[in-house]
């Protein structure tokens, strides 16, 4: 078998290096992030009034929020060139997310979008605290993650997941230990977004 993955998993590496056919083959496998964008509309009924996109890829979610109290950062010049090209009017810009460069309290809300299952628990953890330090004591943290694939039948989720450049996929629950080192959790959901399946977490600062 890792004879078949090893390969396939260099070509995917490949592909999320190239961001407009990551993001064509993750909209048809993520059925255009429907689930994702009804998550959001969920939790943000009226948008914050300063909203930070962690690790925000090539800018997807951007466009629900307005332009004026968004700013995507990613610690990816070509995924930030990629944001920047698709949604000019946002600001994107490139940092890494363990060493965020805004004041404390800057923000009233972050959201955190696939992010966390690319890094491991020490790199996890200060990114996590850099989030509680940026965002106001009141302020919402959303965040969802891949988790392992829940229908043993989805094949395809499984393979994806086999394939990820993610290496950290992990279960709900451990997603919800790490949180709560620095996070109050005030909700948790369970939802697929085409093959993937995900866990989403809406938490608040400790402080
Ligand atoms: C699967 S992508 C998700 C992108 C976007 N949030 C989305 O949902 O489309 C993971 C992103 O995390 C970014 N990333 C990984 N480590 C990071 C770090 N230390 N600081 C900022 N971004 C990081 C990667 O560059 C990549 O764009």
């Amino acid at each position: 078998m890792n004879q078949i993955t090893i390969p396939l998993r260099g070509g995917v590496k490949l592909l999320s290096q190239i961001p407009w056919a990551f993001d064509c083959l993750r909209w048809i496998l993520e059925a255009g992030y429907r689930q994702h964008r009804n998550l959001l509309s969920q939790h943000f009924r009226q948008s914050p009034l300063r909203v930070l996109d962690c690790g925000c890829g090539t800018g997807i979610y951007s466009s629900f929020f307005p332009s004026h109290s968004y700013v995507g950062i990613d610690i990816s010049p070509t995924y930030v060139d990629r944001a920047r090209a698709c949604f000019p009017k946002h600001c994107f810009r490139v940092m890494d997310a363990t060493q965020l460069e805004f004041p404390d309290n800057a923000f009233d809300a972050v959201i955190v979008s696939g992010v966390v299952h690319h890094l491991d628990t020490a790199t996890t953890q200060v990114v996590l605290k850099e989030i509680s330090r940026v965002l106001q004591p009141k302020g919402t943290l959303l965040i969802w993650e891949d988790v392992p694939t829940r229908h043993s039948l989805n094949f395809v989720g499984r393979i994806i997941h086999r394939l990820d450049v993610g290496e950290y996929i992990r279960p709900e629950i451990d997603y919800a230990k790490l949180l709560s080192d620095y996070f109050f959790i005030e909700s948790t959901e369970s939802f697929r977004s085409g093959f993937m399946d995900y866990a989403a977490f809406r938490a608040r600062s400790l402080a």
